[in-house]
């Protein structure tokens, strides 16, 4: 009996210490699903970071706190982005004008600069050409600059502009200084050309005082210089020197007939004054001194709206707007092509001639038949010449005399007024298609008298 009761109660407990293990391997099981779940959720919560709706997901607190932290993060550097993302597109169309504004310069800059001859160093002279950004001066820089010389060009740019003589920045043989001439100048040089003064009416009336500076200041200052470093000096004056005169044509043995408190005065006294320098220096200082009587010349690089009549007229011509005449028309004026001026420039520094000599182109023409070879020039022009009140002292007569010339430079113009003219309009039909000039009101206007 007690043997039964033995075997019954081993059986119990068998059973239930296999029971206890099923339960213990029930809840261990239980355990490692949850596990798992846990461990493929987070895999889900790395796959789809970008969804917000992760949040709501049953993570554990410190992957959500993560989490949350992350996308703030992101948030924030979207923000960032917005601003940064403007910046650099504003950047890149700075860089892009910048570049396009690069390109521009670089296409002005000539790569190539026109063909010099090549000097020795004996040969090779060092010129100084105040005003040689000039019309005028800009022409025979070109020429010295071909020849070989090194040429310094002095300029303040009052009329004068840089695009004149641009083709030679950079060149070995140029140099360009921005001075004013009224100021002195320490420069070393075997020649000057001193060419710098306003030269049109409405340019010299503009500023008479710092007119009659230019050309008696200026002059001292040039003619110091040359006679500081033993250079022959060349002036530059004029047919004004004449005024309205009385003697026609007019030789340089004529003393004029100038009115010496009349608009033109700053500019027709400064020049003689310039020429009484000239020869006070020459014979006092042993300087060496040329003076050119300069003429009416034309040409490119004039300026187009400065009032004289080469630029006014062709300028109305291409723009079909009416040409017009100062006065009656029957004034008469001689014209004479850049190239052929600088040619007796070169000739007059060249020779040993020393007094002054008229350079200009004897055809004489009235300004009324002026108008209308322009006008038959321009192909269709439909223009109509009109006159209009007189300027005060505009001389009748102009034409020069140019015996000394031919006899002592050897040196007579070349180049017709038809060649001349048909070089200067297209001069200006190009100046026309790159600026905006507004009719007539833009011209610089001279003084005139009342008609009556
Ligand atoms: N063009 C003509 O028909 C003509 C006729 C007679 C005389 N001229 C004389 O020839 C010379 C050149 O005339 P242009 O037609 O070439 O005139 P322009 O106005 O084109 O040139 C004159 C140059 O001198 C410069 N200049 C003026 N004042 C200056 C100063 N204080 N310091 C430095 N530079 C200064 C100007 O900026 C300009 O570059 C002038 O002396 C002028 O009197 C010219």
């Amino acid at each position: 009996m007690i043997v039964k009761s033995l075997k019954f109660r081993k059986t119990i407990t068998a059973v239930c210490v296999l029971s206890l293990l099923a339960l213990v391997i029930l809840i261990l099981k239980k355990d490692s699903t949850s596990f798992n779940d846990k461990i493929t959720s987070y895999q889900r919560v790395a796959k789809r970071e970008d969804s917000e709706d992760i949040l709501h997901r049953d993570l554990v607190p410190e992957v959500k706190k993560e989490h949350v932290q992350k996308l703030k993060m992101e948030k924030e550097i979207n923000k960032g982005d917005d601003t940064t993302k403007r910046e650099l597109q504003e950047a890149k169309a700075r860089i892009d004008q910048l570049e396009k504004k690069i390109a521009f310069l670089e296409g002005r800059i000539p790569q190539k600069y026109p063909e010099v001859t090549y000097l020795g160093y004996k040969e090779r002279k060092r010129i100084l050409v105040t005003g040689g950004a000039g019309f005028v001066g800009s022409h025979l820089v070109d020429v010295l600059m071909t020849q070989g010389h090194e040429v310094i060009v002095v300029d303040n740019f009052f009329t004068g502009r840089k695009r004149n003589v641009e083709h030679w920045f950079g060149h070995r043989n140029f140099e360009m200084i921005h001075h004013d001439i009224v100021n002195p100048l320490y420069v070393e040089a075997d020649e000057i050309y001193h060419l710098a003064s306003p030269a049109s009416p409405p340019h010299y009336m503009q500023n008479p005082v710092k007119t009659i500076k230019t050309n008696t200041l200026g002059t001292i200052n040039m003619l110091g210089l040359a006679r500081r470093v033993g250079a022959k000096i060349l002036i530059a004056s004029t047919s004004e020197v004449y005024g309205d005169p009385m003697v026609h044509p007019q030789p340089e043995t004529y003393w004029g007939h100038v009115n010496p408190i009349g608009p033109r005065a700053c500019y027709d006294e400064g020049k003689r004054v310039a020429e009484t320098l000239a020869y006070s220096y020459a014979k006092q200082e042993n300087v060496s001194v040329r003076v050119a009587r300069i003429f009416n010349t034309y040409g490119p690089r004039m300026h187009a709206t400065d009032g004289r009549v080469v630029s006014n007229f062709i300028m109305q011509a291409l723009q079909n707007l009416t040409i017009t005449v100062y006065g009656n028309g029957k004034q008469t004026r001689s014209f004479c092509y850049v190239s052929d001026l600088v040619d007796g420039l070169l000739s007059l520094m060249a020779s040993s001639y020393t007094l002054p000599v008229n350079i200009g182109n004897p055809v004489e023409h009235t300004i009324e038949e002026f108008a209308m070879i322009i006008k038959n020039l321009v192909p269709g022009c439909r223009s109509t010449v009109a006159t209009g009140a007189a300027v005060e002292d505009d001389p009748q007569r102009r034409r020069p005399d140019i015996a000394v010339a031919e006899a002592n430079l050897h040196w007579t113009p070349k180049v017709s007024l038809q060649d001349g003219l048909q070089r200067t309009i297209e001069y200006f039909r190009e100046e026309l298609s790159r600026t905006t000039f507004y009719n007539n009101q833009t011209y610089m206007d001279i003084k005139v008298k009342p008609n009556n």
